[in-house]
């Protein structure tokens, strides 16, 4: 600090000088103009944190976000050219068609789907004995059970013993089944409550409210029935909320994305994902752990866009396109499962349509009935685990359980990250299972499903 400087001093720490500034600005306007510009200018240090440490409390990442977007592009961008080059172009559409058709004359997949109306009207006939007084009500709970465990059965005998069915249709049908499982479970469960509600009125002097809305009885008609049907839901309701019109331009968008992503994810399969399998075979035949470990983490970046994508394309796209038709009023089929920082969190967020039957029908019985909600929660996934094998080893003809303990293992995932792990750790502990998680569940079939039908018939 120079001599001149050294007279300020005071001056900015708000002292009065012991040199007059007019020793130094002999002006007569140097209080009223000199002295505050001077302060301005010199007094350029505050208490202040730097804005990437968490103490600053900043939180705007925008250009940063932006930025990981454009990196993105790029790395994929490089990956497309290079997949290009080596692999040249293999998408196919003609080979979509064979891979629900081996013979052109059999279309098991679709005779099934047809074949569950019988279900459907089993539930229904049910129901309309019952709440006239036909069928009592152990009878008609056994009845359900008869024909619940026929919709889980009959897909996996005609798997099993028809020839001409695929594993992609296979995997069609029974997801076909497994939804109307659900759908006709539910139906039960709510008709059920209904009959108790009104035996509960009929006590109490036969109140009963005038309305327009549905009430049971009333309900039990093939247009209702139809409706829960085919609207995008688990749960069985007498009066669903609806939207007082179609909108064409909404319906329009959705059905545009649902043509446009399905072709991307079938492009995407065909062109990434399947030679990054083929190529994978090989180090797992061998067990040479650090080239698997590289064929795992090269198939993590395709397994992972293709699974957004699709989740954009079911649960956003057609599960609001065929609400929109319906008019179908609640539109919550996901919830911001990506901001999940718990495993728990994710689970009950992703897929609203299944956690809202899981709560419903499930695991609130479950507590009522006193069960602890720990052991609730594990039996919620057990039956999501069997329902997630069940739709990977029948149509693979496979029984490995890779798909259950996949599942399983979110039990303790979860207690893990819930312990351990908070805010951004928890979310990137999120990210991470289900970036590594499934590959590894993909890559386990495909290896079996190899030896099992490629090698072992050649080798042989
Ligand atoms: C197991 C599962 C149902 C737990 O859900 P959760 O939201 O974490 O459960 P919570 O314990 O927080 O409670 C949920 C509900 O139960 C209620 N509840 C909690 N304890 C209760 C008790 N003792 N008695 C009655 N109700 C209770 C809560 O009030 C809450 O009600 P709300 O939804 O109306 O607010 C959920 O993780 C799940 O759906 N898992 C499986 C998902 C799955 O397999 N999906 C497959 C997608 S492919």
């Amino acid at each position: 600090m120079g001599p001149e400087q050294s007279h300020l001093v005071p001056l900015l720490k708000g002292s009065k000088p012991n040199v007059s500034c007019f020793s130094v600005f002999p002006h007569v306007w140097c209080h009223d103009f000199v002295i505050p510009v001077l302060i301005l200018f010199c007094s350029c240090h505050k208490l202040q944190e730097s804005l990437l440490s968490s103490a600053s409390g900043y939180s705007n990442y925008r250009g940063i976000l932006n930025w990981c977007v454009v990196m993105l592009i790029l790395s994929n961008a490089r990956l497309f050219l290079e997949n290009l080059i080596k692999y040249g172009i293999l998408v196919d559409p003609i080979q979509v068609i064979s891979l629900f058709l081996k013979d052109p004359y059999s279309w098991p997949a679709l005779c099934l789907i047809i074949f569950s109306n019988v279900f459907i009207m089993a539930a229904l006939y049910t129901e309309r004995r019952l709440s006239v007084g036909t069928f009592g009500e152990r009878l008609g709970t056994f009845l359900h059970l008869i024909n619940l465990s026929t919709i889980l059965c009959l897909p996996v005998a005609t798997v099993l013993f028809v020839s001409s069915m695929t594993p992609v249709g296979a995997v069609f049908a029974l997801a076909v089944y497994t939804i109307l499982f659900l759908k006709l479970y539910s139906y039960k469960d709510v008709n059920r409550w209904c009959r108790d509600i009104r035996q509960a009125r009929a006590a109490s002097w036969g109140l009963r409210e005038a309305s327009t809305q549905v009430s049971y009885p009333g309900n039990l008609t093939h247009r209702d029935m139809y409706y829960f049907i085919f609207a995008p839901t688990l749960c069985y309701e007498l009066n669903f909320p609806r939207s007082p019109r179609i909108r064409k331009r909404f319906l329009l968008r959705r059905l545009f994305e649902m043509v446009f992503l399905m072709q991307l994810l079938v492009g995407l399969i065909q062109q990434w994902m399947v030679p990054t399998i083929q190529n994978s075979m090989k180090p797992f035949q061998d067990m040479d752990f650090s080239r698997m470990i590289e064929r795992l983490l090269k198939l993590a970046v395709p397994n992972h866009l293709i699974w957004l994508i699709f989740f954009y394309w079911f649960f956003h796209s057609s599960m609001n396109f065929v609400a929109e038709l319906m008019q179908f009023g609640d539109r919550e089929f996901y919830r911001d499962w990506w901001n999940s920082e718990t495993v728990t969190y994710f689970w009950a967020n992703w897929n609203i349509p299944v956690h809202k039957w899981c709560l419903r029908h499930f695991y609130k019985p479950m507590l009522k009935r006193g069960v602890s909600k720990r052991v609730a929660q594990a039996a919620v996934f057990l039956v999501s685990a069997f329902f997630h094998e069940y739709l990977v080893s029948v149509p693979l003809k496979m029984f490995r359980l890779w798909a259950f303990m996949g599942m399983m293992v979110q039990v303790p995932l979860a207690w893990f990250v819930g312990q351990f792990l908070r805010g951004n750790y928890g979310n990137a502990a999120v990210w991470i299972s289900l970036i590594i998680g499934q590959p590894i569940a993909v890559l386990m079939y495909v290896h079996d499903y190899y030896v099992l039908h490629v090698q072992g018939p050649s080798a042989g």
